[in-house]
């Protein structure tokens, strides 16, 4: 785990805090006391966390393109960030195959836009790509992936991500190597918790489903995927950044978030914890073949325990109770910020 005053006073940047993920960690680095900028899009659901924490006037936030590269130049270099966390992104493996293009784009090319207007900014230290753990070459074998393992990517999305991994490794190579900023990046594996409503997530769709008084339709009931809460990579990727902007060098590589083996399972087991601890929910089956999705992914943590002592808190259940009960809270109107910042505390 990071020192508390570790980002107290620190300038920090983040691509995507308009998304789960980033609102997520724009709002606990604000209690951290970190002075923090963020640049996306407009939040693109509808709730969105973004406005439940009511981040446009809790942090500086900017809304533009990271392909907009002149914007973005700007808006960094008026900043003056010590580190940047760059998580935009066109996250989702279903999307991908229906645009493959602006996922390629935002993934690939808006990540060298974030490196290039972070190498012209001089008051950089550190630099965090949130990639993925599907970047890894998917052998669908009982597996987990360490960070020296191939990259690859069957879907769209994945090998984007993977792109964005040879890009970083060659940025450093090429770029960083005397007396650039120090560049890592992070591959987390399912992530849940309050807040998301994106299309095409499992646990967002279940509250979806629930909520509406609609079926759970699921199509793969028995892939395996690494759960876990968001806080658990957000710690992590806040753990690498403390090492990052204390200048230790052999950090600036690549790191698996993921939770321990226990908390690795199949689509259908989720579905039932959160149907447990909703209290109501119904499933349907329904396999569709359209698009190929890996069955089995699996994240081999050993290396952020060693090098960073960084270790997951909780279990799969407590990741789908903590995530199931922010949602009933906020759908019984409670105020979320105290509610989030509860559970940010609970967390450290
Ligand atoms: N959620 C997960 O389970 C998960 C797992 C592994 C990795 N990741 C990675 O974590 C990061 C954040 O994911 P998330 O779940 O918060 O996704 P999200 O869809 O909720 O948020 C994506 C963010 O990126 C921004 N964005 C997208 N295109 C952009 C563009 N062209 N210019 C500027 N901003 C743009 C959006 O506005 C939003 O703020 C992504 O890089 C994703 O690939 C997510």
């Amino acid at each position: 785990m990071f020192k508390p005053n570790t980002y107290k006073g620190t300038r920090v940047f983040i691509s995507g805090h308009t998304g789960f993920k980033g609102a997520w960690l724009a709002f606990w680095l604000n209690i951290l006391g970190a002075r923090v900028k963020g640049y996306a899009l407009e939040p693109y659901t509808n709730p969105s966390l973004y406005n439940i924490l009511d981040l446009e006037n809790t942090i500086e936030s900017e809304i533009g393109n990271i392909l907009n590269s002149d914007k973005l130049n700007k808006s960094i270099r008026d900043f003056q960030p010590d580190i940047i966390f760059h998580l935009a992104a066109q996250p989702l493996v279903r999307q991908s195959y229906i645009d493959p293009v602006n996922t390629y784009e935002t993934n690939v090319i808006g990540t060298l836009n974030v490196l290039e207007a972070a190498r012209k900014c001089k008051s950089i230290k550190a630099f965090v790509n949130i990639t993925t753990d599907k970047c890894y070459e998917n052998i669908e074998k009982d597996y987990a992936y360490k960070e020296t393992d191939k990259m690859g990517g069957y879907d769209m999305y994945s090998s984007s991500k993977a792109c964005s991994e040879i890009l970083s490794a060659s940025y450093r190579n090429s770029f960083l190597k005397e007396n650039g900023f120090l560049l890592a990046t992070v591959r987390a594996g399912n992530v849940i918790g309050g807040g998301d409503w994106s299309n095409d997530r499992l646990v967002p769709d279940c509250i979806k489903a629930i909520t509406t008084d609609k079926e759970i339709i699921i199509r793969s009931p028995k892939s395996v995927r690494p759960w876990q809460h968001v806080l658990e990579p957000l710690s992590g990727y806040l753990a690498l950044g403390e090492q990052l902007l204390n200048g230790n060098k052999e950090f600036a590589q690549g790191y698996n978030f993921g939770p321990e083996n226990t908390s690795v399972l199949t689509v259908e087991d989720i579905v039932k914890l959160v149907i447990k601890y909703y209290g109501q929910g119904n499933v349907v089956i329904k396999p569709d073949t359209n698009f190929h999705e890996a069955c089995l992914l699996m994240l081999d943590i050993t290396k952020a325990k060693t090098e960073l002592n960084w270790h997951p808190k909780y279990n799969a259940e407590q990741a789908i109770e903590k995530t199931i009960s922010w949602y009933k809270n906020y759908y019984s109107n409670t105020d979320m910020k105290i509610f989030t910042s509860k559970q940010i505390e609970e967390y450290m």
